[in-house]
This record gives C-alpha cells, structure tokens and sequence, in this order.
C-alpha cells in the first residue's frame, strides 16, 4: 500500500537511491534539502528525466524551529508521515588534536540533534495511527571509529542508542525504529576522500569495492514494509564485511 515518506538530506547520493527505491514501491517522497540552490531544478529535472516524481522541502534539520516549520508545512499539504529516513548527514574531518569547537558542533548538530530534531515533529501522528516506519542512517564509523572522525563516529553512534530507545517506547504501536549502518559508499562524500586514503579503505573490504548506494535503497526499503514489521531496534550493518560484530 502506498505510503507518505520523508527522507532528509534526500538529494545526495545515499539520499537519492534511498527516495527512488521507496517511489519504486509505490511510495509518494518527499525529500529535504538545507537551502533551495541552483542545483535543485537540475537534480529535479533528472530525476523527472530517469522516471522518477519527487516534492523538495527545505529545512534546517540541526534547528529544531526550522524543522516544526518543515513539518507543519508537510502535514498541511501531504498529511501523515509514515516512513521517515533521518539520513542527512556531514562530515567535517580532521584529526582531534585539530578539530576546532565549530567542526565538533557542526557535525554533532547535523547528524544527530537532528534526529531528535525532526523525529519529534512526526511520531505522535505514526503513534496514533499505529503504524510507522523510522530509519536512521549510522554509518560503520559510528560502529568502529575512524582516524579523523571523533566528530562524526561519536554523532552515529549515538544515533544508535537514540534508536534502540525509541524503539522500546514504539514496540507496541506498530511504529518501528532500526538504524542502518552503511561502510563506504559510491557518493560524493567519500569520493572526496584523498584518492590514496580511499584506495587503501578499499582495500580493507572483503568484499573488494565500495557500496553502491542502490544497495543501502534497497534495505531502506526491506525495512519499511509489512514483512519487516518484527525488526525493530535493530542496526543493520552493510558493510561488504569490512567490520562484523555480534
Ligand atoms: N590510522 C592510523 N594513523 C593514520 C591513519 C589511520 N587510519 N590515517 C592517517 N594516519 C597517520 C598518517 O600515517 C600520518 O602519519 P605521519 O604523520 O607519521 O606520516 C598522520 O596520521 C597524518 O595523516 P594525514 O596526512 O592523513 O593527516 P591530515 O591531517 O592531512 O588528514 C584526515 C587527516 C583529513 C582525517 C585524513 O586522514 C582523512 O581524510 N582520512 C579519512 C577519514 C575518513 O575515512 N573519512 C570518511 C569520510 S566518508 C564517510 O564518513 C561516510 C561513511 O559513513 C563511511
């Protein structure tokens, strides 16, 4: 059955594939951007081009004002949010000894306040209506630290812990909250990695290649259907081996 779904940060690469393989189940997407740029029209355009229909929003997902705004701008044009993905995300690397209060601030805002930030606006309607679907996007680095990313591996990891909390107060509701931990993905933000750092985190993938973004599209979307409605505080890894646990 057709569902109302937001995905933020849903123009860049991850975000992308995650709103096509939710319009590819049948799913109306909305997606959010920080700020409208120039690019806007153009990635609408392709996407229009490559089959795909998507409405664009703008909110600041690290401002809680900006997001009580976004929402009530949703709920009055599209209704109930059924499947949210907190997927927006930055990295500011820099090795700790570096990093200035401003790169610490502006990725633990980003990527984690903001989960409270814009899951706040959405889950007392799922609660009421007894079904939802909440997906946050970790990263492995949130799981095994990275060189030069206290900052981020510190904002991900906490994602989890939000997740499996929120997730024990949901059980019962039919709303389910899981976190998705990606490794290194095909995107921009990692191709922007220094060619000789990012060939030698290749190599520490077993499987022996990136992923592709389609990949982690398609587990969002496993995630967010009726078969997957006994999974819940769960963090699935997908990683092409590059670091298993328990
Ligand atoms: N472990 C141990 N030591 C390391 C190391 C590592 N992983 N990486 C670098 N070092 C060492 C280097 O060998 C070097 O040592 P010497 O001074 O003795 O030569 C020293 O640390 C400095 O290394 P750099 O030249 O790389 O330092 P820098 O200050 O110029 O750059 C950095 C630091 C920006 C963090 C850079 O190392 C970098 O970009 N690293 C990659 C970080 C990364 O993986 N980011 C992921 C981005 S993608 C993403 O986040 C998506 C996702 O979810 C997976």
């Amino acid at each position: 059955m057709s569902k109302l779904a937001f995905v933020t940060g849903g123009k860049g690469g991850i975000g992308t594939a995650i709103a096509r393989a939710l319009y590819n189940a049948g799913h109306k997407v909305i997606v959010s951007e920080y700020r409208q740029n120039k690019d806007t029209k153009e990635w609408l355009e392709q996407q229009r081009h490559d089959g795909y229909e998507f409405d664009v929003v703008q909110v600041d997902v690290s401002n809680f004002d900006s997001c009580v705004i976004c929402a009530q701008e949703i709920e009055k044009k599209y209704g109930i949010i059924d499947i949210l993905v907190n997927n927006a995300g930055i990295t500011q690397d820099s090795q700790f000894k570096k990093m200035t209060v401003a790169q610490w601030r502006d990725v633990v805002s980003t990527n984690l306040d903001s989960v409270f930030n814009v899951t706040r606006q959405f889950i007392n309607p799922m609660l009421e209506q007894q079904w939802g679907r909440i997906i946050n996007i970790s990263s492995i680095n949130g799981q095994k630290g990275q060189f030069g990313q206290t900052n981020y591996s510190a904002a991900k990891a906490g994602l989890h812990g939000f997740t499996m909390a929120l997730a024990q107060e949901c059980a019962s509701k039919g709303v389910t909250v899981n976190t998705i931990s990606p490794g290194y993905t095909a995107t921009p933000m990692v191709t922007a990695i220094r060619e000789d750092i990012l060939d030698n985190i290749i190599k520490q993938v077993p499987v022996g290649r990136l992923a592709y973004p389609e990949e982690i599209g398609a587990l969002t979307t496993y995630l967010t259907s009726d078969h997957a409605a006994f999974i819940t505080g769960a963090n699935l890894p997908i990683n092409g081996g590059q670091f298993t646990s328990f």
